[in-house]
């Protein structure tokens, strides 16, 4: 974390589970158990028929609620699809995109996620970027290179001033909901990279101010230590959010003066 520079956000991907009528209990479980938190903003990004819920609910804990997906498209014929002007006239804030289900499972590539992050910025909400590298890019060296790609392929035509929205989730694929962390050392190395790669695009001050998490089987034993890492500034935590008590002490991990 550094707070001098940029926020820290903990945000919670629920991923598909919870019901409407489950986010009430969720909440006032969640309230009972973190007091002022002054030192960093919390975010609950909810399946989308929870969302109207969510806004209720976590209004007085101001807590943010975010979008899993987007439609890249602004209206029109696409069945099935939400778009940005609906989550935003629902209050939604953020909305994650590229998580690396929806490029595995649901073909988004490089160039849908540039799409989507344009179109979230122009609704004026703040995307959740997801970049990592899978297990065999790991084993051959190529995590760097690869991140690098994904995040400038994300960031094509940004506005330097836009940037401030944005919010980055390093999630190595090998990490996510396996239980196997990436250590801090290396969740810092990334992270710092993935720093270095917006520097080299739009200076060090646009580099400085943008929010770099850490997302992959993060959890109340491990979040201390990476959040100590200068170059990563929050989590997007998938299994420990849906259990208030583990998403609680991780929000306490963070809020520490
Ligand atoms: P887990 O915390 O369950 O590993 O999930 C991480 C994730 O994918 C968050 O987006």
């Amino acid at each position: 974390m550094n707070r001098k520079y940029r926020k820290t956000v903990i945000a919670g991907n629920w991923k598909m589970n919870k019901t409407p009528s489950q986010v009430k209990d969720f909440a006032e479980s969640l309230k009972a158990l973190i007091g002022r938190v002054k030192w960093c903003d919390i975010v609950i990004c909810a399946p989308f028929v929870d969302l109207p819920a969510g806004i209720r609910q976590f209004k007085d804990l101001h807590v943010g609620v975010g979008a899993q997906n987007v439609s890249e498209h602004p209206s029109g014929a696409y069945t099935g699809e939400v778009s940005v002007e609906m989550l935003r006239d629902l209050g939604v804030k953020y909305v994650i995109v590229g998580h690396s289900e929806r490029r595995q499972y649901f073909g988004e590539t490089d160039d849908t996620v540039n799409k989507k992050v344009l179109a979230v910025l122009e609704a004026g909400l703040q995307p959740i970027v997801c970049v990592g590298e899978s297990l065999d890019q790991r084993d051959k060296g190529l995590t760097l290179d690869f991140v690098s790609c994904q995040v400038k392929a994300a960031l094509a035509g940004v506005a330097p001033e836009k940037m401030r929205k944005v919010i980055f989730a390093y999630e190595p694929i090998w990490a996510i909901g396996t239980g196997r962390t990436a250590t801090a050392h290396q969740a810092a190395e990334v992270c710092h990279h993935i720093r270095a790669v917006i520097r080299s695009i739009y200076g060090a001050r646009v580099a400085r101010s943008v929010t770099i998490q850490y997302g992959g089987s993060m959890n109340d034993q491990n979040a201390y230590e990476l959040l100590a890492q200068p170059d990563i500034d929050g989590g997007l935590i998938g299994g420990a959010s849906l259990v208030p008590e583990k998403f609680a002490a991780i929000i306490n991990a963070a809020n520490q003066e």
